[in-house]
């Protein structure tokens, strides 16, 4: 121990900065477009129009499958039953609603859909 070490300074824990904000991105394949920090609760077309991207929507409730964009990266839990603008496939392939889906942790979402 060197002098003027005290005890206290020997128990203090080690300072860790807080875990990074989870971030959203948007890509159109391999082109970035932008990204945001995740607001739990949110949905993707929410975060989209903080990043200043525009995501096409209409019917805004999970009916019509205008927002649907790809998961490539994270998760975005899907409702226990499907909406109406979703299928089992497109779910296999990594479709997501915009208007509903909201993002949990860091996610890379392709504003085009997986068809
Ligand atoms: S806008 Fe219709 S399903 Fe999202």
């Amino acid at each position: 121990m060197s002098a003027g070490t005290s005890s206290l300074e020997l128990d203090e824990k080690p300072k860790s900065s807080p875990p990074p904000a989870p971030v959203i991105r948007f890509l159109k394949g391999a082109e970035l477009l932008g990204q945001c920090p995740v607001n739990p609760g949110e949905t993707i077309v929410d975060h989209a129009e903080a990043c200043g991207i525009s995501l096409p929507t209409n019917c805004t409730s999970g009916t019509c499958g205008t927002c649907m964009v790809s998961l490539i990266l994270g998760e975005v839990p899907l409702p226990e039953i499907l909406p109406p603008g979703l299928d089992d496939w497109l779910v296999d392939e990594g479709a997501r609603l915009g208007c509903i889906g909201k993002p949990r942790g860091d996610v890379d979402i392709d504003i085009r859909p997986p068809l």
